[in-house]
């Protein structure tokens, strides 16, 4: 989607005229608590509330996790959204027209349009295949559901489509042929209900016809950031906070047939990162149920690393040799959901698994194990070691073993993610006192801080930016923002910040200075130093001091 920068006015706009309480009561129940709202957070799982909503500040954060922001950047998480897109959202929450040039996407609303139409009229042709479906245990219910439907040679003439939404969707080829003709059709929802592709599965018991044709991708349809069945199963993935992942189209409609309705699938592809932090924002226990097959049981270990190297613990639910989840929910519903009841955890079932081969077989697979729960060594070191323990107990792999064979740990790619950066409560509370414009109007350079997110927010007030608009377009330091704005400060304490960093900025001023400034500079710094700067006429001066331009 054309990310159209969207016009600060309009940011604040909208931002004045919704309540955050509202917009987040739109997704979850807030309890009021003196001025405050809480709930549990809808970003981690917790048993006692730490997610706190301010009607006064008009931000949210959680003390338990630390993700804060404002009303869109709220929407923004929860739904998992793009900027612009939680944008559009919020002002549709609050029933906020949108400028006429924001519409921007008339493109995408016209793909989005030509989708929908498409699937309405494949459905309607659902008489054509009911057979098939009853052969496959397929009810009108779930068809309906998942809206899937049958494409009758000639469709691109009766749904006399704009060729060029024809072709983004996938319904013509390149070169202007039906794609889908004469296949069952399952439309491919994204997260927000919107169809933006499409699967055709062959009737045909022919086996040189591939069995399933998927759309391209497109500006709408982007494999990695969609999970099939993720729509239909949002809520209950929300409510449970635990989501099935399987491989098929028909394994995601079948189980939702027999009540399983917390069930997604990739798209044809192998799970990606990209899924693993959307699941993230959902639910806290992922359970693989991949086809009961030599590549089902690869997939799951391959997939289990991915969660492991976000924090989250897999757990797998072991198909009989031949199965798939299709299979057994039409052969033994009843087991199979004895099965989800009781999910095995991933290093369990691997060692399992790995018992299962003749030894020579079981290097190869257990090298595969290793590296998956690898990233948890730096997460989650006594998790690491109980696991690893019980591989070396079983295997006598040692610690050194380890390190020859994996020399070179993920410890990298990890730390930029799962490492909070620690910010000292001093920066913290100067970044308070600028927002409430209580620092003198003198240029602070971002080299006085020690943390980073601290030197982005203070540059970007600096150059004129307002807090709203920060917390906007930079989701990474809303949270900061909001930490911020949260503190319990005393008004001495925020004086005594600014003093300090002032202190800084001057004497790295003075470093650069001549003599006699630095001489003027000095007695500033003494006057300082008596915190005798209620009068900021003083600091005025200051700002005369400018540093030697060689500075950064
Ligand atoms: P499967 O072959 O297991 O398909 O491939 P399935 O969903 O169980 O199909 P049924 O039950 O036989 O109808 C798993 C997934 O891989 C992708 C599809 O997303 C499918 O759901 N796939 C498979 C393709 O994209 N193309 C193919 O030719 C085969
Ligand atoms: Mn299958």
């Amino acid at each position: 989607m054309g990310n159209l920068k969207i016009p600060y006015s309009f940011i604040q706009e909208i931002l004045s005229r919704v309540d955050i309480v509202d917009i987040v009561s739109n997704y979850i129940q807030l309890k009021q608590v003196g001025r405050n709202y809480t709930a549990l957070c809808p970003f981690h799982p917790e048993k006692t509330p730490s997610f706190v909503v301010s009607p006064e500040k008009q931000i949210f954060k959680c003390f338990g996790c630390g993700i804060g922001g404002n009303a869109i950047t709220f929407v923004e998480k929860y739904e998992n959204l793009s900027f612009s897109e939680a944008v559009r959202r919020v002002a549709e929450i609050a029933g906020i027209e949108l400028p006429s040039h924001f519409k921007e996407n008339e493109e995408s609303f016209q793909i989005e349009e030509a989708g929908y139409r498409a699937a309405s009229y494949f459905h309607s042709k659902l008489s054509s295949i009911l057979s098939y479906l009853k052969e496959r245990g397929i009810s009108e219910k779930e068809a309906k559901k998942f809206l899937i439907g049958y494409a009758p040679q000639g469709y691109s003439k009766e749904l006399n489509l704009n060729p060029k939404l024809a072709k983004e969707l996938g319904l013509l080829n390149a070169k202007g042929r039906e794609f889908f003709a004469e296949r069952l059709i399952v439309p491919i929802f994204n997260h927000f209900g919107k169809i933006v592709a499409f699967a055709g599965r062959t009737l045909k018991n022919d086996k040189s016809l591939p069995k399933y044709v998927n759309s391209p991708e497109s500006s709408l349809f982007k494999k990695n950031s969609i999970l099939y069945g993720f729509y239909q199963s949002k809520e209950t993935i929300l409510k449970e906070k635990k989501v099935v992942i399987v491989e098929g189209y028909f394994d995601v409609i079948s189980l939702h047939k027999i009540g399983v309705k917390n069930v997604v699938a990739p798209m044809g592809t192998s799970l990606t990162e990209n899924h693993v932090k959307i699941i993230k924002q959902y639910a806290s226990f992922p359970i693989l149920m991949f086809d009961g097959d030599s590549a089902g049981r690869k997939a799951t270990i391959r997939s289990a690393g991915l969660f492991f190297a976000k924090g989250i613990e897999p757990f797998v639910v072991h198909l009989p040799e031949g199965e798939d989840p299709d299979s057994m929910a039409i052969s033994n519903p009843d087991k199979l959901k004895g099965l989800l009841g009781s999910p095995i955890s991933f290093i369990d079932w691997a060692l399992n698994f790995v018992d299962s081969f003749p030894q020579r077989e079981q290097i190869g697979y257990l090298k595969e194990i290793v590296g998956a729960i690898l990233p948890l060594r730096d997460i989650d070191p006594l998790r690491f070691k109980l696991y690893f323990a019980k591989l070396s107990s079983k295997y006598g792999i040692n610690e050194k073993w380890l390190l020859l064979n994996f020399r070179f740990s993920s410890r990298k790619a990890l730390n930029s993610e799962n490492e909070e950066e620690f910010i000292p409560d001093k920066e913290k509370r100067f970044v308070r006192a600028l927002i409430e414009k209580k620092c003198p109007p003198i240029q602070i350079s971002p080299l006085n801080f020690t943390s980073q997110k601290v030197s982005q927010i203070v540059t970007l007030i600096q150059n004129g930016e307002s807090i709203e608009e920060i917390q906007a377009r930079y989701p990474d330091l809303a949270s900061l923002i909001a930490e911020t704005l949260f503190l319990e400060v005393t008004e001495e304490e925020l004086l005594k910040a600014v003093v300090s960093i002032l202190k800084k900025e001057l004497k790295r001023r003075m470093k650069l200075m001549k003599y006699e400034e630095k001489v003027k500079l000095a007695k500033l710094i003494q006057s300082l130093e008596k915190r005798d700067i209620k009068d900021f006429q003083v600091l005025r001066n200051f700002e005369q001091l400018k540093p030697c331009p060689t500075t950064s």
